[in-house]
């Protein structure tokens, strides 16, 4: 069933489990995804950023999304990831969008503010949840030219009062698009920032983030966790020792299904790691 942020979130930070956004492309790897939440009967987030916006546009991607999720035995949240601007936020909640996130982590923080603001006056009316971002979580290609800066614990706690958002990404240690697990994440620089703020927080970057560290994240307050290279990998990975395998195949549906197959065993790994099945148990 089609659910909204708030719903899987609720217990996250009083039981000890997260819930996964999946960055999706298209069909098939959400339709993977699904499969995967569905076997382990987990609520799942299908998060959809703008690269994927760009190529298939809101419109396609909220209906299909929806679609998919209404017909899923799971909770599942459609939500837009890294929303840049006004427009786009205003676009999501149009077509249908579960979830909204609002990105000003490159603004300055007052400017971060009253952007945020606005968009959680917007999309509140439309009873809608915004997740928004303090401090930034950088990308390991520097060339995308975006700023990496860890959370500062007091303005995570001012900017979730002033903007009343309903989950709360924060830096603390990942990158975006790390193709190992590597990641150091900062407990004490997590522990700070919960001691000041109960809203549900969110890690970014979350495919370089150690298993240990997974299963560790969701006894604090991080209610989402974002994974998306780790299920584009397992995808294109798969696509590629298929097509080497069989030059001869040029129809890409025969190609599919071991995609498939290889994005819900890596989303099924990932959905252990955060114990996210419990969900079920909670809210029975
Ligand atoms: O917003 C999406 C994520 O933060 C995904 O990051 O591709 O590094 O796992 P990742
Ligand atoms: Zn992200």
């Amino acid at each position: 069933m089609l659910v909204k942020l708030n719903d899987v979130l609720k217990h996250a930070l009083t039981k000890n489990y997260a819930v996964p956004a999946f960055n999706v492309f298209g069909y098939e790897d959400a339709k993977a995804v699904i499969n995967a939440a569905e076997e382990l009967n987990a609520p799942v987030i299908l998060a959809t950023n703008k690269v994927a916006i760009n190529h298939m546009s809101m419109e396609i991607l909220g209906s299909m999304l929806t679609t998919l999720a209404k017909k899923a035995t799971i909770p599942v949240v459609v939500h837009l990831d890294h929303g840049s601007d006004y427009e786009t936020v205003a676009q999501a909640l149009r077509v249908g969008y579960s979830s909204v996130m609002y990105d000003g982590s490159q603004l300055p923080f007052e400017e971060n503010i009253k952007n945020t603001q606005e968009i959680v006056k917007m999309a509140h009316a439309f009873n809608i949840p915004v997740e928004a971002e303090i401090g930034s979580v950088g990308y390991t290609d520097p060339k995308m030219g975006m700023k990496e800066m860890l959370t500062n614990p007091e303005e995570a706690k001012v900017f979730a009062e002033r903007t009343k958002v309903d989950a709360l990404a924060v830096a603390v240690g990942t990158l975006h698009r790390m193709e190992q697990q590597t990641a150091e994440i900062r407990y004490d620089l997590i522990e700070d920032i919960q001691s000041r703020i109960q809203v549900p927080l969110v890690l970014h970057g979350s495919t370089g983030v150690p298993d240990e560290d997974l299963k560790q994240i969701v006894k604090t307050n991080f209610g989402k966790v974002n994974i998306g290279t780790a299920i584009r990998m397992a995808f294109g990975q798969s696509m590629r020792q298929q097509m080497e395998a069989n030059p001869d195949v040029y129809d890409r549906i025969e190609l599919f299904p071991k995609s498939m197959e290889a994005v819900k065993q890596e989303a099924i790994k990932k959905i252990r790691l955060l114990n996210a099945s419990l969900y079920q148990e909670v809210i029975r």
